[in-house]
């Protein structure tokens, strides 16, 4: 039987994850959607061959074997314990509302639910989980940007930066992947993202570089530990919808629900 699965947030990832489970994954079953804006949902229903019910987040979580949050980091962490507190598999892209709150971890182990989180747009998260097994002394996350891509920011507004004043590559912010999260929260999922799989947001560096020079969003890890030193450099257009969110952002999240559709065809 199909599992049973309901999107909440209906933007640039949502939109593509839907689309995706309609043509390429009939093990899947989209039920239910959701969105702060209930005409976006609607919409999109309406355009799946599926016709996935509208609902209130509360009823999705009740009504799906497995949700999928695509919509903010503000009720990430709200709507991954509901969904845990129902005994509910959930995949998290908006992995900086996590950040603080780690014992959600031990709830999905409690619980015997799993907490998907989708690469992103980072390259080499692998290696990070790995060598947090053997110890990592240190973790810097560069990320450099179009400076349009950096518009409206609080990090932003609050330090009164003119991006349209900058000529060069600048580092606008240094910091730890919880003050990046802070400052920058529909930006840097990536920094929440590399800091859950290695040593934490407070210990995990992060650097934001607003490069008018670049039409892509440039995502470089380094980490050294007892393993050695790993270097990673993905450098991401962006999806032609949403500037904010990098292609491979929704090839990832596709790529993990392809991964769990893998895993009910072998029955583990
Ligand atoms: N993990 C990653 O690597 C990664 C990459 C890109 C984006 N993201 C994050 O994924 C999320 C979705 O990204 P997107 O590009 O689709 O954004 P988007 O702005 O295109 O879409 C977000 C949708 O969620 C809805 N929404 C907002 N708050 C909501 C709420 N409280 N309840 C229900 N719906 C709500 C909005 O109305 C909108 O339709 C964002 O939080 C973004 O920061 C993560």
């Amino acid at each position: 039987m199909a599992l049973k699965v309901g999107i909440i947030g209906c933007g640039t990832i949502g939109s593509e994850l839907s689309r995706a489970i309609a043509e390429e994954m009939p093990e899947l079953n989209l039920v239910a959607l959701s969105d702060l804006k209930a005409e976006k949902a609607r919409e999109l229903a309406q355009r799946l061959p599926t016709k996935p019910q509208v609902l209130r987040t509360d009823e999705l979580i009740d009504r799906v074997d497995l949700v999928v949050e695509a919509a903010s980091k503000e009720i990430a962490g709200e709507v991954v314990e509901k969904a845990l507190r129902q005994g509910k598999d959930i995949m998290v892209m908006s992995t900086g509302g996590l950040l603080g709150k780690e014992n959600l971890f031990n709830l999905a182990r409690e619980k015997n639910c799993r907490i998907y989180l989708p690469s992103g747009a980072l390259a080499g998260l692998d290696g990070v989980k790995a060598a947090s097994g053997g110890g990592i002394d240190l973790v810097t996350l560069t990320t450099r940007k179009p400076p349009a891509g950096l518009k409206g920011a609080p990090y932003i507004i609050q330090n009164k930066i003119d991006l349209n004043s900058i000529r060069e590559a600048k580092l606008i912010f240094e910091g730890t992947a919880e003050e990046a999260v802070e400052g920058f929260p529909q930006n840097i999922n990536v920094a929440a993202t590399v800091s859950l799989a290695g040593i934490g947001p407070q210990r995990t560096k992060v650097r934001i570089i607003a490069d008018p020079g670049i039409d892509r969003n440039i995502h470089q890890i380094e980490v050294e530990g007892q393993f050695g030193k790993l270097t990673s450099r993905t450098e991401n257009l962006p999806s032609p919808s949403n500037p904010k969110t990098s292609f491979l952002a929704i090839l990832s999240a596709i790529a993990t629900l392809k991964g769990i559709v893998a895993r009910i065809k072998i029955g583990t």
